[in-house]
């Protein structure tokens, strides 16, 4: 019994060998067992048993790892250089409190608001971390921050359906956005002249798009590397799309802030109390009808 389960594994490892052997790639390996080097064959194997890593796999880290660190640098360093200077050159535009106080955002609309800003920024925070872990040591503090991340991006995900939601209606492109683009919306002037903007202006719905869309891509692609859900290949396009388009949302999130901190003086109260002054709504929201106090 014990010889014809030998005779018959042997049979199969023979079976196996010779249908390798014939194979397409198994011929490649066979075939530098003749006057090729042992070295060529070793990277044949290795080929045959790691798929494409060995082709794409460098190429991959190099436009990853090198690249990708460089660009978020940048990211995060030129842009605020950019605003410094233009609030030093031309400054916020301020406007006057009095008169009518309209309503722009309602409670519901604000705290969704609140909570979206809370778990991006805590992704952004942690998401520098993940990037540039050696800096800060690595080891239990990077891996709390991806805990944080993992943890803050589904807090994200669901809250921005909400806010997609909201304001949807108001974010469609309309033929003033074209003029308000070029224009760059009044902010490259001193002068208080009204913009071509109903509730939102271009910059407003651009942000808008990119920070919704953005985030459900950004789940998407972010669950698939967790999860590691696919081939390698399929993994390697999620870390590249998701970690590019991270960027993009961090160079628009940049500017958010500057728009809505420091551009316009008191902006950042029209999203704790919800009302903006006549004025500002007047000038920078001048296709805005006003009906409500
Ligand atoms: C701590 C960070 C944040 C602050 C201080 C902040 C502040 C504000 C303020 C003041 C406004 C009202 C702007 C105006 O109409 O004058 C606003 C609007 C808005 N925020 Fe934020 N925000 C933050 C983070 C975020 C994040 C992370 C998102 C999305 C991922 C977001 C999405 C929006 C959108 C879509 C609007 C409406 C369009 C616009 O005004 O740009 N905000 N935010």
């Amino acid at each position: 019994m014990k010889n014809i389960l030998t005779i018959l594994l042997c049979s199969a490892f023979l079976a196996g060998g010779i249908a390798f052997a014939f194979s397409p790639g198994g011929e490649q390996i066979i075939s530098s067992f003749g006057p090729e080097p042992s070295t060529v064959t070793f990277q044949k194997f290795n080929e045959a048993y790691t798929g494409d890593w060995q082709k794409y796999g460098q190429g991959f880290t190099n436009v990853h790892v090198s690249l990708f660190s460089r660009i978020f640098l940048l990211v995060i360093t030129i842009i605020p250089i950019a605003f410094l200077l233009h609030f030093l050159v031309i400054g916020a535009k301020v406007f006057s409190h009095e008169g009518q106080q309209i309503l722009f955002f309602n409670a519901f609309c604000r705290f969704i608001h609140w909570i979206v800003a809370i778990s991006f920024t805590l992704l952004v925070i942690t998401g520098l971390m993940i990037i540039f872990g050696k800096i800060f040591g690595g080891g239990a503090f990077v891996r709390g921050g991806r805990t944080i991340h993992i943890i803050s991006s589904l807090v994200l995900a669901f809250s921005a359906i909400p806010m997609f939601l909201i304001w949807l209606k108001d974010m469609f492109p309309a033929p003033h956005d074209i003029n308000w683009l070029f224009m760059m919306g009044g902010y490259l002037s001193k002068e208080k002249k009204p913009v071509p903007a109903g509730k939102f202006n271009a910059g407003q719905k651009t942000w808008f798009w990119i920070a919704t869309v953005g985030t459900g891509v950004m789940a998407y692609t972010g669950y698939i590397i967790y999860a590691f859900q696919g081939s390698t290949d399929q993994l390697r396009i999620m870390a590249l799309i998701h970690n590019y388009l991270g960027a993009v949302m961090v160079a628009f999130f940049i500017i958010h802030l500057y728009m809505s901190m420091f551009a316009i003086k008191g902006a950042l109260s029209s999203m704790i109390s919800g009302y903006k002054s006549q004025e500002e709504v007047e000038i920078l929201h001048s296709r805005y009808k006003i009906t409500n106090t």
